[in-house]
């Protein structure tokens, strides 16, 4: 048993780069490139599993340089509709298509920048795997809401609801991060180690409450805010964190391969094999 009160589990690593609304397609050229590149002849690679979500317009050329390599592409977002009449959106569909396996769901800048509900991330959340994509469905508080002592409401309400209808067998597929607003991007305060436990401890025991023990120690739970090379390891070893949702630091090769890096040597101490 670990200290909250679960027997520990080998669940495998999973580190994500966000480069949410970035790069030039130059730029994302060379930065997929160097990371396809450096992954490849970094040892231990099998031990986690890695992607990068670029942006929708470079997703063709961005999944063209990650084949055969072991970097897996993702999405940042989808309309939860196969085709229509939904101008400027884009279809789960069609991130198949592009050879895209994951997409981000209910990233705080889409709910709180973008207005997006609970409601319609449970329906991007259900249409997404059901048209075979596997989702990465973000939860986090607010500094405010964290202030009022609102963390466990808010965490719950974003599980419970984004994951109305997703049944157990299906959970495999579904990967939570942790993302604190107040902890994300270059304004945000560095979570402490024990709080990004806490938190994912409370995530876990929701999960328990929702799909039964064995689910909740099988579900990979990500940590996402100003995760970078200086903080990885602690941030990766912390009790209960099964890998990392990097923003700012996804953007450096160098930087994104350190804490893959640091993911491997946690995996490595801890048995964990992607
Ligand atoms: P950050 O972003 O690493 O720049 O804090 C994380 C995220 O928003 O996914």
């Amino acid at each position: 048993m670990n200290p909250q009160g679960f027997v520990d589990t080998v669940r495998h690593n999973f580190i994500v780069g966000n480069w949410k609304m970035h790069t030039t397609a130059a730029e994302a050229t060379q930065l997929a490139k160097a990371i396809a590149n450096g992954m490849g002849v970094m040892s231990g690679k099998d031990r986690v599993s890695v992607a990068v979500c670029p942006p929708f317009p470079y997703l063709a050329l961005v999944g063209e340089i990650l084949k055969g390599s072991c970097v897996a592409l993702g999405a940042q977002n989808l309309y939860p509709e196969k085709e229509g009449a939904f101008t400027g959106e884009v279809s789960p569909t069609m991130l198949r298509d592009l050879g895209c396996i994951y997409v981000i769901l209910g990233h705080s800048e889409r709910r709180h920048k973008l207005g997006e509900s609970d409601a319609f991330i449970n329906q991007k959340v259900r249409v997404a795997l059901t048209a075979g994509l596997d989702v990465i469905l973000c939860v986090g508080e607010t500094s405010d809401q964290r202030k009022a002592n609102q963390t466990e409401a808010v965490l719950d309400r974003q599980l419970v609801q984004g994951l109305v209808d997703v049944p157990a067998e299906v959970l495999t597929r579904v990967t939570i991060a942790y993302e604190p607003v107040w902890a994300i991007g270059a304004s945000g305060h560095e979570a402490t180690p024990q709080q990004v436990q806490d938190a994912h401890s409370l995530i876990r025991r929701r999960f328990a409450r929702m799909y039964g023990e064995k689910s909740a120690q099988a579900v990979v739970i990500q940590y996402g805010g100003s995760v970078k090379p200086e903080n990885a390891a602690s941030m990766l070893t912390a009790n209960g964190v099964d890998g990392a949702l990097i923003g700012g630091a996804s953007l450096h090769a160098d930087q994104f391969l350190a804490i893959v890096r640091a993911g491997i040597v946690e995996a490595q101490t801890k048995g964990k094999s992607a």
